[in-house]
């Protein structure tokens, strides 16, 4: 199959010349999302959960659908689990909010070596205000989760377990069902950091065995500034809210407030109800095209890229995991990685190059930037052999 989908669905690729190798950070949108966004605003506006007319009933309907639409897509037992926020960041930041009470000081919260920024640094402040001890999973040379030498992390004083199911940089698909069942061996909660693979692949929460799961729209042919965090009902109805503020509460008096049901508990203030529409409709053209066929095709694509780029002279390829996502990151020698990026620019090639908000992880590989290419449905194998050319132009020229 050398296309997945016909890629005049997306708008910005009118631009022929585009190899877009940037998804991981964020995807392109299909018209019909545009379209949906704009339909919205133009006949369906008003604020959600409030207005007793017409439209007000038209927008709520629209956005409660959406959240069925996103439950389903996950699998979750129910569409009240999910709340929306305003990404993965967000998700993880409520988290390490609201979860707070539950902890001690010197508990332990244990991450990975791999996690983006997103699963880390809320841990980092949940641990200043409380004094909780934050633990690091170690990897393997291949750019694995080393789980033979880490069941000595997992102790009676780890409350929170908080993995990602796939890296940014090293493309790892993380063994996350086994991490669960170490995780639920202690009794810790277990959360799920989906940025990267509810967008690539078949993500079924009730399969995963985690109690909570976090993504963006954005890195799914949704809009920005919408996310999703997915929680078990029980653990959302323990919790105490994030954000406070209007349709959170059931009763405010002068001195007190009482809190509304799940989700609307954390869902403090006018949603982004637009977004979260648009979002519901990337997810219908995903499911359109099936998660197994997009996790397949870009499997593809990431073989063929794999092979074509080692055959690259002075190529560093960082990590060769058991089982991999659509996202490579490399270096070549004497060329640096901004260099490199300037130079594929000229011939309208987009990949990403720094340190991809996993500073952690690029000292572990003994770098503090790399390049990364990253697929998704609307990428070929004619964007390889572009790159692939282009690399090798600009060695050339150094
Ligand atoms: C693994 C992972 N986690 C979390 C995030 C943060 O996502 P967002 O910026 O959409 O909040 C990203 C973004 O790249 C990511 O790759």
């Amino acid at each position: 199959m050398s296309h997945l989908i016909d890629k005049t669905d997306f708008p910005i690729f009118n631009d022929k010349s585009l190899v877009y190798l940037d998804s991981a950070s964020t995807s392109q949108k299909p018209k019909v999302v545009l379209d949906t966004i704009k339909k919205v605003y133009e006949h369906s506006n008003a604020n959600v959960h409030r207005a007793l007319y017409d439209l007000g009933s038209r927008s709520t309907e629209l956005y409660e659908s959406s959240r069925k639409t996103v439950s389903q897509f996950i699998n979750a037992p129910s569409s009240k689990e999910v709340i929306f926020t305003s990404g993965t960041t967000a998700s993880m930041n409520l988290l390490s909010y609201s979860l707070e009470s539950r902890l001690e000081k010197d508990d332990e919260i244990l991450i990975s070596h791999m996690e983006h920024h997103a699963n880390i640094v809320p841990w980092q402040q949940l641990s200043k205000r409380i004094g909780i001890k934050l633990k690091y999973l170690p990897l393997t040379k291949s750019g694995d989760i080393d789980l033979e030498n880490s069941r000595r992390y997992f102790t009676d004083r780890t409350k929170i377990v908080s993995i990602t199911h796939m890296s940014n940089v090293l493309g790892t698909i993380n063994p996350i069902k086994k991490i669960a069942k170490m995780a639920k061996s202690i009794g810790a909660v277990y959360i799920i950091d989906g940025a990267q693979s509810v967008s690539h692949m078949p993500v079924d929460v009730q399969d995963l065995e985690c109690d909570f799961l976090a993504f963006s729209g954005h890195k799914m042919l949704g809009p920005t500034g919408v996310g999703v965090l997915w929680g078990k009902m029980d653990l959302l109805n323990e919790l105490d809210p994030f954000l406070s503020g209007g349709e959170m509460i059931e009763k405010v008096t002068l001195e007190t407030s009482t809190w509304n049901e799940v989700p609307y508990k954390f869902e403090a203030g006018t949603p982004n109800y637009v977004q979260a529409i648009g979002m519901g409709e990337a997810i219908k053209y995903l499911s359109n095209i099936g998660m197994e066929n997009v996790y397949n095709y870009e499997k593809k694509l990431t073989s063929y890229a794999l092979k074509k780029l080692q055959e690259i002279p002075n190529i560093k390829i960082y990590g060769t995991p058991e089982k991999r996502g659509g996202v490579i990151s490399f270096n070549i020698k004497g060329i640096h990685p901004q260099d490199l990026s300037q130079f594929l620019n000229e011939d309208n090639i987009c990949l990403r190059v720094g340190h991809h908000c996993a500073q952690p992880l690029l000292k572990t590989l003994n770098e503090t930037s790399t390049a990364r290419v990253s697929f998704y449905i609307y990428n070929d194998f004619s964007d390889i052999d572009k790159l692939v050319d282009s690399i090798n132009s600009t060695i050339s020229y150094f």
